[in-house]
C-alpha cells in the first residue's frame, strides 16, 4: 500500500503514501532565503508522495535557530519558487511548514525578547550556540495575537505564490501554537486560555482564516498531544486535544500529522500511542510519523491505523528512499554527523 498512488482528496493525488517529514537543516542564507542547494536537496527527494519542508518562519520574531528559512518577504518567496519548481520538475509535491517558535525564539537571532502566550521561560540551553539559555518571553496582548493570526495567513498566501502545493501549520513540538495548547505554557485567563476551548482557539482561528484564504484541501496541521519536546505535560492537556480534533472535523483539511520522534511510545494519559489518540478523535486523514520502517509503515497502513507515513531521518541518509523501498534495497543508517552537510 505504501508505494501505490494515493488520492489524498479531490485536489491532490500523490504518487505514493510516503511523506518526507519536515526537518530543520539551517542552510538558508543570511537573509533566511532558501538557496539553490536547498532546491537540489528537495528535488533529489521528489519521489516521496509528499515533501513537507523544514519549518519555515512566518515572521522575523519567530526565529529560534540559525539560517532557518522564512516566507515573509519577496526574496524568500523567490527562493522558495526555485525549490518548488525543482520538485515539480521531478514530479513531486511539496507543502511548506509554517512556523513560529514563540518562547523558543531568542534575542540572539531576533534582537528582542521572545513572545509567547504567557511569561513562562523554557529552562534549557539554546542549541547551536555556545552557552546561551532561553529567555523569559513577553506574554502576548490580544492585539498581538490577532496580528500573529494575520501573519500566518499572509505566510500561507506567500507559500501558494511561491508554487507550493499546500501548507502544513506547525502546531507541534512545543513551538508557539503548541504553547497555546498546553497548560504548562498557557496560564491565560482571557479568551485564549483557561479552558480546553480557549487554549484551542488560537490554532482554530488560524485554521479558520487560512482555509477561507486558500483551499482547505491544501492545508495540513501537525500536532504533538504528548508534549514530548520543549514542554512538560500536565494532567488534563489531552482534553484540549480531544476538543481540538473534534473541531477540526468541520474544516476538510488535507490531514493531521503526528508530531513525534518515536510513535511506538505509549502514553497513559493519551490511552495509547499518539497516532492512536489522533485516530480515535479525528476521522480525517492522518499521517503517522516517528521511528517507522518500511515494514512497520506497511503494517500500520494495513491495520488502517494511519493513512500515510512520514519518514524523517531515513530521508537524510537516503535521498532515494522510495526507490530503495521499491527495490527492497537496504537503507543507509542515519548518522547525526550528516546534518553538517546538505546532500
Ligand atoms: C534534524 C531534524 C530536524 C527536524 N526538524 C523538524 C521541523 O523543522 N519541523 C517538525 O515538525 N519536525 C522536525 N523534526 C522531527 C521530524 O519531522 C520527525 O518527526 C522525526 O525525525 C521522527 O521521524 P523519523 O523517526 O522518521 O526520523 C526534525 C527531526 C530531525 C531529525
Amino acid at each position: 500500500m505504501l508505494l501505490h498512488s494515493y488520492k489524498l482528496n479531490d485536489t491532490l493525488t500523490l504518487s505514493n503514501r510516503v511523506v518526507m517529514a519536515p526537518m530543520t537543516r539551517c542552510f538558508a542564507d543570511s537573509k533566511l532565503v532558501p538557496t539553490q542547494a536547498m532546491a537540489t536537496y528537495y528535488a533529489k527527494r521528489a519521489s516521496a508522495g509528499l515533501i513537507i519542508t523544514e519549518a519555515t518562519i512566518i515572521r522575523a520574531d519567530g526565529q529560534g535557530y540559525p539560517n532557518c528559512p522564512g516566507i515573509f518577504n519577496k526574496e524568500q518567496i523567490k527562493g522558495w519558487e526555485a525549490v518548488t519548481k525543482a520538485v515539480h520538475n521531478q514530479g513531486g509535491k511539496i507543502f511548506c511548514q509554517l512556523w513560529h517558535t514563540g518562547r523558543v525564539a531568542h534575542s540572539h537571532y531576533t534582537g528582542k525578547a521572545p513572545i509567547a502566550p504567557s511569561a513562562v521561560a523554557l529552562d534549557d540551553r539554546v542549541p547551536r550556540t555556545d552557552s546561551l539559555r532561553y529567555e523569559m518571553p513577553q506574554a502576548l496582548s490580544e492585539v498581538d495575537i490577532l496580528g500573529l493570526i494575520n501573519d500566518y495567513i499572509l505566510a500561507a498566501k506567500n507559500a501558494l505564490d511561491a508554487g507550493f502545493d499546500g501548507v502544513e501549520i506547525h502546531g507541534a513540538n512545543g513551538y508557539l501554537i503548541d504553547q497555546f495548547l498546553h497548560q504548562q505554557t498557557n496560564l491565560r485567563n482571557d479568551d485564549w486560555g483557561g479552558t480546553p476551548e480557549k487554549r484551542a482557539r488560537f490554532v482554530l482561528e488560524i485554521i479558520s482564516e487560512i482555509t477561507q484564504a486558500i483551499n482547505s484541501e491544501r492545508v495540513g496541521l501537525r500536532l504533538s498531544p504528548a508534549a514530548y519536546f520543549n514542554l512538560e505535560p500536565i494532567e488534563g492537556d489531552e482534553k484540549t486535544f480531544e476538543y481540538l480534533l473534534g473541531q477540526l472535523e468541520s474544516f476538510n483539511l488535507a490531514y493531521v500529522h503526528v508530531g513525534m520522534f518515536d510513535d511506538s511510545t505509549v502514553f497513559d494519559y493519551l490511552d495509547g500511542r499518539v497516532s492512536e489518540f489522533i485516530r480515535r478523535h479525528y476521522s480525517g486523514k492522518v499521517i503517522g510519523c516517528g521511528g517507522y520502517t518500511q515494514q512497520t509503515a506497511e503494517q500500520e497502513l494495513k491495520n488502517n491505523s494511519v493513512d500515510l507515513v512520514a519518514f524523517g531521518r531515513p530521508f537524510i541518509s537516503n535521498p532515494n528512499l522510495v526507490e530503495k523501498f521499491n527495490s527492497l534495497e537496504p537503507i543507509n543508517d542515519y548518522n547525526p554527523e550528516q546534518l553538517g552537510e546538505l546532500v
